[in-house]
């Protein structure tokens, strides 16, 4: 009687139960872990367009901008992300006009515009420039510097006989010097001579403003370098390699250091590399023992100032060019600059010139031009006055460049 209750049930109806509920708790887990899958997918994806919306404008910005490598390597990270993101067919379509251009005209895809980026601002980490083998450079070298130079080249050409007899000798060359004076033009001249691509590493792009990724865009830049014939060069090294006692900076500067440290090991092993400051106080002393040569280039001397500026006036008519008391005095005066100065002051004067219809350059348009560069553009005729005439212009020739009778250029030279 028991049995028929209808509050009771039998054994074989609760086993069904018990199962029922498994199978209940289990499509429950099922359900469960696919709505999680499927908000997971949401959120990646969100994330994903959102971070594609950055190479959206950073390819239309391209393009007004005329730039086809930033066109093509955003291009690249976009494709990259659609194909992460499923999107196969317009990653297809993409890749398609990358390869073959458009209107019949191919885009230009070599290979080194694949250079890094840093990872947070997508900047190319490094530049690369392919010398021209023809064009003649006007860097003017001292005999010194040009020996300097010679022998680092030497060395590179030599490198296999060195291996041969296992002579532990790195190509790797520090330029250091105040600014203005050669450094980039130097490296970019070796790469000429040694008809090689130099990779320019661009720090202010390397330098993360996020420091860990810092030392994997160090790590990216070598291995892009090692990856292809070329010169790597470091310009304005300072800024990463700063002294590790640096107080502020210490911990994660101190990583990147190291991080540096290991891949220039890393990297002279089958490469050149050439590294340029103008803060040589600055670096770490690991980093100056790690360079198998260094050179200073410094300020230029009065000789090789007026090299320079009769290179610059070569193809300018000009009463200075046969003249050689006149160099003389002109260079003179631009002593104790760089050659980028010298270079802008020549140059400015002859524009100027140019902008004003003359038909000649002379003497007292440069030396006006240099004081009023040395004096910040903060001039007054008296003060230009005397300058020139301690610099030999006569009291006749001041009158007649600045307009003014004798009588006005003798008052503002004190002469009665
Ligand atoms: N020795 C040189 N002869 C001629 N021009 C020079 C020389 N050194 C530098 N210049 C000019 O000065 C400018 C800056 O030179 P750069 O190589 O960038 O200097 P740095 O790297 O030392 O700051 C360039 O336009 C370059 O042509
Ligand atoms: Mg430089």
């Amino acid at each position: 009687m028991i049995f028929n209750h209808p509050n009771i049930i039998t054994y074989k109806q609760a086993v069904s139960l018990h199962n029922i509920t498994k199978y209940c708790f289990f499509i429950t887990q099922i359900c469960l872990f696919v709505t999680l899958f499927r908000m997971f997918v949401t959120v990646q994806r969100t994330y994903n367009r959102e971070t594609m919306y950055t190479e959206i404008v950073k390819i239309v910005e391209g393009g007004l901008l005329k730039d086809p490598k930033k066109v093509y390597s955003y291009t690249n990270h976009l494709i990259k992300k659609l194909r992460e993101d499923g999107e196969n067919r317009l990653a297809d379509r993409l890749t398609k006009v990358m390869n073959n251009g458009v209107g019949g005209v191919p885009v230009y895809k070599d290979e080194l515009f694949n250079t890094p980026v840093d990872n947070e601002t997508r900047l190319s980490i490094a530049d690369i420039v392919i010398p021209e083998k023809n064009i003649t450079n006007n860097l003017i070298l001292s005999e010194s510097l040009e020996n300097s130079i010679n022998e680092f080249i030497a060395k590179i050409n030599n490198k296999p006989k060195f291996d041969k007899i296992g002579l532990e000798i790195n190509s790797s060359l520090l330029l250091y010097g105040p600014p203005g004076c050669g450094k980039t033009s130097i490296a970019k001249l070796i790469a000429q001579k040694l008809d090689m691509p130099i990779v320019i590493a661009r720090f202010d792009s390397l330098i993360s403003s996020l420091l860990g990724s810092t030392s994997k865009n160090i790590r990216n830049l070598f291995e892009y370098a090692n990856s292809k014939p070329c010169i790597l060069f470091l310009d304005e090294f300072d800024a990463i390699a700063k002294n590790r006692k640096d107080q502020q900076e210490l911990g994660e500067l101190k990583r990147v250091i190291n991080s540096l440290l290991q891949n220039i090991d890393e990297f002279l092993k089958n490469n050149i590399l050439i590294a340029a400051t103008n803060h040589h106080e600055l670096l770490d002393d690991a980093i100056w023992r790690r360079f198998e040569q260094v050179i200073e280039i410094g300020q230029p001397s009065q000789h090789d100032i007026e090299k320079l500026v009769r290179t610059l006036i070569s193809k300018v008519d000009t009463d200075v060019k046969d003249d050689s008391k006149k160099t003389s005095i002109i260079s003179d005066s631009l002593l104790g600059l760089s050659n980028s100065e010298i270079k802008k002051i020549i140059n400015n004067t002859i524009s100027n010139s140019i902008i004003q219809n003359k038909d000649t350059v002379v003497f007292e348009d440069f030396l006006y031009e240099i004081f009023k560069y040395k004096n910040n553009h903060n001039v007054t005729t008296e003060n230009a006055i005397r300058f020139m005439y301690e610099k030999s212009i006569s009291q006749n020739a001041l009158s007649a460049y600045f307009n003014i009778s004798i009588r006005q250029v003798r008052n503002h030279l004190n002469i009665n």
